[in-house]
């Protein structure tokens, strides 16, 4: 899909659908309302704002044919409760509603200012939405939507002014399509092999340095917790580590880190069906930190950025691990495994070791690490823990800048009670009450960062029903938080 500004007043529309915006109860019209009712014989005053049962409720729609066109009116709802996560919703949910609306292929927007915003975040989050809107994963069916939307215009006066922000848009919305398309992939398909061969095209590509490790390579550094984990299955395990350097110095060094069960089974600890059914979708924290990796390898900050995955399948088998092992893990310390299905953490620990070796300032995990995060936070709330109350902090504001919410859980040392072991320095699993808390507090254990967050996205990295300007299914939680972060 296409997107660009176009100035309507100086040149032809070419749009099948205009969409333009009205708040509730006002008849006030923009300079390019007025033009567009110029253009078109009052169609504005008369055929919208004339109809009494169009009140500019947020969401609400109304569509009138004119030459040839449609003018799709929608309500922006109270002015002064307008703002820039509206303005994506908007976007996402009228592309949806113009490709039924008949076999169109360009649509303009024209969505006005409510006299306190900022025009380029309002481009911005257009060009975002639709892209968001417009999203599907067909790629296994056979019958593929042929009503798609190939052009969108965003309509302004000063087209110059706003063509590099909506490149932005373009870049983050890219990324997260790329993440979102992975997460969707059956897990027969996106194996640690099948992932590692799509990092290294995505590196060279886009100019990123890429190590890809194997088993033996990973043995001999000593990532044995990750590699308990993955040996119960016929798939090889892999890490990544992807480098971004930026070409005038780097004003500082951050490494991500994603969760990256190509499925996680449960393990020995078999998960009972209903939950094990979407399980495919447990490497999303890796697909969202290669998903920033793609877009930060066009976006160019002047930050250093390590992205690592430790890659592989949690599956039963018989040489599966087993509850009761003792495993030692890349930075020495001792894990009982209380629960094979606690074994994204143990993944974790060994990639958290790592980074700390790459002498980085912060620290930032993302994984679908806990059904507890569910049940604290739903399905729109990515739970943040971290050791640096300023740092998580910051994320926080990152995330509502870029339209993600996230909420704080505690992390207090005596959690590590919880997770006492009789014969080993700690277990994977404590009680569970305050799972995700506990799940951090282990984590905690092996990274040495001064700045450090675990962002747990078990709930908001696939969700079940649409929300907002999110489609149902995978979301690219944390993409455009952690473009934010990097980039700003
Ligand atoms: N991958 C799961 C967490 C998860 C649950 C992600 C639901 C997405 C949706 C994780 O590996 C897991 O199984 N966690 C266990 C931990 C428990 C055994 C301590 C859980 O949360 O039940
Ligand atoms: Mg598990
Ligand atoms: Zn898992």
């Amino acid at each position: 899909m296409e997107i660009f500004v176009k100035n309507p007043l100086d040149t032809e529309l070419s749009a099948d659908v205009i969409i333009t915006g009205f708040y509730e109860n006002d008849k006030e019209l923009s300079e390019i309302q007025k033009g567009l009712d110029e253009k078109f014989n009052g169609v504005i005053s008369k055929n919208i704002l004339g109809i009494e049962n169009f009140k500019g409720k947020y969401l609400e729609t109304f569509s009138v044919p004119v030459a040839g066109k449609k003018i799709l009116a929608v309500g922006l709802g109270k002015k002064e409760e307008f703002n820039n996560d509206k303005v994506r919703e908007i976007a996402a949910k009228t592309i949806k509603t113009t490709e039924k609306l008949s076999k169109n292929k360009t649509v303009a927007y024209n969505i006005q200012n409510n006299g306190s915003m900022c025009c380029c975040k309002i481009a911005y989050n257009i060009a975002l939405g639709t892209i968001m809107g417009e999203y599907d994963f067909d790629k296994y069916k056979s019958k593929k939507n042929e009503e798609k939307i190939t052009t969108v215009e965003i309509l302004h006066a000063k087209p110059e002014k706003l063509t590099p922000v909506v490149e932005k848009a373009k870049i983050t919305g890219d990324a997260m399509n790329f993440t979102k398309d992975l997460i969707f992939e059956p897990a027969e398909y996106a194996t640690p092999t099948k992932i590692s061969e799509i990092a290294s095209n995505l590196a060279s590509e886009n100019g990123l340095k890429i190590r890809v490790y194997n088993k033996d390579e990973l043995k001999n550094m000593n990532f044995n917790a990750f590699l308990a984990v993955g040996q119960g299955s016929v798939q090889e395990p892999k890490m990544i580590h992807l480098k971004y350097t930026p070409a005038n110095g780097a004003k500082k060094k951050i490494a991500i880190i994603g969760k990256g069960i190509t499925f996680d089974s449960g393990g020995l600890d078999i998960k009972p069906p209903a939950s094990m059914l979407t399980m495919k979708t447990d490497m999303s924290g890796c697909a969202c930190v290669l998903g920033v990796m793609k877009a930060i390898s066009k976006l160019k900050p002047d930050v250093e950025v390590h992205m690592i995955s430790a890659l592989c399948e949690n599956m039963p088998s018989g040489s599966s691990y087993k509850v009761g092992d003792v495993l030692i893990a890349k930075n020495g310390k001792t894990i009982e495994v209380d629960n094979t299905d606690a074994e994204g953490r143990l993944t974790l620990a060994d990639a958290l070791t790592f980074a700390d070796e790459l002498n980085v300032d912060e620290v930032i995990d993302v994984a679908t690490l806990t059904g507890a995060v569910i049940v604290a936070l739903g399905n729109t709330i990515t739970g943040i823990m971290g050791n640096d109350e300023e740092f998580v902090k910051e994320i926080i504001e990152d995330g509502k800048e870029a339209g993600e919410t996230l909420w704080q859980l505690p992390v207090f040392d005596d959690m590590q009670e919880n997770l006492k072991s009789d014969i080993a320095d700690m277990r994977n699993t404590g009680s569970r009450y305050a799972g995700s808390s506990v799940a951090a507090r282990f984590l905690s254990n092996f990274t040495n960062a001064k700045k450090w967050v675990h962002l747990d996205i078990a709930g908001t990295a696939f969700i079940d029903k649409p929300y907002k300007e999110l489609s149902k299914g995978a979301t690219a939680a944390m993409v455009r938080t952690l473009i934010k972060h990097i980039t700003k």
